[in-house]
């Protein structure tokens, strides 16, 4: 329903460190010094409640990930995550890495990131099935994921895309289910995970939970830390009549995205054995004394 034709997802080359959202001011006099329009962004800040909202799809003066491609995940989701849940050198893991925002959130925050895509669209990102990483178990400090929602967006004509499966198929939350449990894998005890997802709406169809859905699978392999509601900034819907449509029709537009945070749990400590197991001798004269026996 938001979105009636399918965008394809992959983006044009990277624009590397080009500023495509600082045109040059045409106000410039002729020989004077060139100068430039800089969009006003708020500075970051870790978000302190479960409502999270930035106005802009990247933050500071570069760009992180790629703008022109459909789907890209706004970059003060994984900073934020990365603040939180990690430290310098930590491994972060993005299994659905598409234009690279996770990537470049890591690099400038000095954590060592690993991406993978099936259709990598840029060469430090790996070429590989979200259901099956090249990775050893237990080694991420995070990984963050912005998967496809279901197949509003065709991001590839790779035939593996979970893009392909429609959010009312079963077969949707069967997939996502390998690639949580391949996420769960690669985590280190202790390490987070953070899944960004929106749910569907159909006007004949109806609503696809597809948060709640993704939540149910994640639940049964890692502790739920947390569920954010992240609003959304979508320029596409400010352009049709989907507001008038909504408030006739009377039907919602998706206003937020779910970010679900969950953990992997520590192995708890082995039970400490009775004394009488130890093989202690009472006669010792040793008890309640600290530290090894003399
Ligand atoms: C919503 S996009 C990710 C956007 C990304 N976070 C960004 O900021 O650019 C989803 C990505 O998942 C990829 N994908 C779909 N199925 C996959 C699979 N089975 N394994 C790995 N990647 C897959 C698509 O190619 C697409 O690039």
């Amino acid at each position: 329903m938001n979105n009636p034709s399918k965008p394809r997802g992959p983006a044009r080359p990277h624009p590397a460190s080009k500023h495509p959202s600082r045109p040059e001011n045409p106000r410039g006099a002729p020989g004077s010094p060139r100068t430039f329009a800089r969009p006003s962004k708020p500075p970051l800040r870790v978000q302190t409640t479960t409502l999270w909202e930035y106005p802009s799809q990247h933050y500071g003066e570069g760009l992180q990930g790629d703008p022109r491609y459909v789907g890209a995940t706004p970059s003060y989701i994984p900073w934020n995550l990365m603040q939180r849940y990690t430290s310098e050198g930590d491994l972060v893991v993005d299994p659905f890495c598409g234009s690279g925002t996770t990537l470049d959130v890591a690099k400038s925050l000095n954590r060592v990131a690993k991406g993978y895509d099936l259709v990598p669209s840029r060469p430090d990102i790996e070429q590989a099935d979200a259901r099956k990483l090249p990775l050893a178990s237990g080694t991420a400090a995070l990984v963050f994921l912005d998967p496809p929602y279901g197949d509003h967006i065709d991001y590839s004509d790779d035939p593996r895309c979970i893009g392909k499966l429609s959010a009312y198929d079963p077969q949707y939350y069967e997939q996502m289910d390998r690639a949580l449990d391949e996420c769960a894998r690669i985590l280190r005890p202790g390490g987070h995970l953070g899944l960004y997802v929106c749910d569907y709406f159909d006007k004949k169809k109806g609503l696809a939970a597809v948060g709640f859905g993704l939540l149910q699978s994640l639940a049964h392999k890692l502790e739920i830390v947390d569920i954010i509601s992240v609003v959304r900034h979508n320029k596409s819907l400010e352009k049709g009549n989907f507001h008038k449509a909504a408030e006739e029709q009377n039907f919602f537009l998706r206003g937020f995205n779910y970010l679900l945070i969950a953990r992997k749990p520590e192995p708890k400590p082995a039970p400490a054995r009775p004394r009488s197991d130890r093989g202690d001798r009472g006669d010792r004269g040793d008890r309640g004394r600290r530290g090894p026996p003399r």
